[in-house]
């Protein structure tokens, strides 16, 4: 077996490269039908959305991509809670229809924050399209209006989401071996009970 193979770290697949291709084919072309007529502005936020949204923004018509990201601590270095603006948008939004495009929504934190910066800034209206949402993680009210799968509680990696800035380019939404990220307790840890790190 080739020990070089970010495959070895996964534990088990969620969703596989044909489950998230659906998904995305399903939400690309329900925003195609709910915004006809209408080019609205994809936002997507650095840097985990990214292939969800060149996957979704395939199935719609005339619309702009833009990227924003914000940072959302989960403890540690900074205190719970806070959310920074890191990079921001290009554009001017005012009047604009906004579609953030996430890679999974938990606390709800950064959705809420980059709602009420878009509403600040005069956007038309904001709807959001994640491909992962975990409702049990929220800490805030937040909803998801497009929604790639309800994810339960793990410690999810692949297509965008990261462990350490790694894994984000595996083609599908995995479970990481507790081994990975926790040497000492390899084996020993229930990852269905373990939060992710986002
Ligand atoms: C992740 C994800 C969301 C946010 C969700 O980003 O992309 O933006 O966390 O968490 P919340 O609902 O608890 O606020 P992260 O800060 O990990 O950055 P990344 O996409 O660059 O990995």
């Amino acid at each position: 077996m080739n020990q070089w193979d970010m495959n070895n770290d996964i534990e088990r697949v969620l969703y596989s490269e044909k489950d998230i291709a659906e998904a995305a084919k399903r939400v690309g072309s329900q925003l195609a039908a709910d915004y006809e007529g209408r080019t609205p502005v994809i936002l997507s936020v650095l840097k985990g959305a990214v292939l969800w949204t060149v996957d979704v923004m395939r199935y719609m018509q005339y619309a702009e991509v833009e990227f924003i990201d914000v940072s959302s601590y989960h403890g540690g270095i900074a205190s719970a809670g806070e959310v920074d603006l890191v990079v921001d948008l290009q554009t001017d939004i005012a009047g604009r229809d906004i579609i953030i495009m996430e890679d999974i929504v938990d606390t709800g934190r950064s959705l809420q924050f980059m709602k009420d910066l878009l509403e600040a800034r005069g956007a038309k209206s904001v709807k959001v399209a994640s491909l992962l949402d975990k409702k049990d993680g929220r800490v805030v009210e937040a909803h998801v209006d497009y929604v790639g799968f309800d994810v339960p509680k793990a410690f999810v990696v692949g297509y965008g989401l990261d462990y350490k800035q790694l894994y984000r380019n595996l083609p599908y939404v995995g479970v990481l071996k507790p081994s990975v990220y926790n040497p000492e307790h390899a084996g020993l840890v229930d990852t269905t009970d373990i939060t992710p790190e986002h």
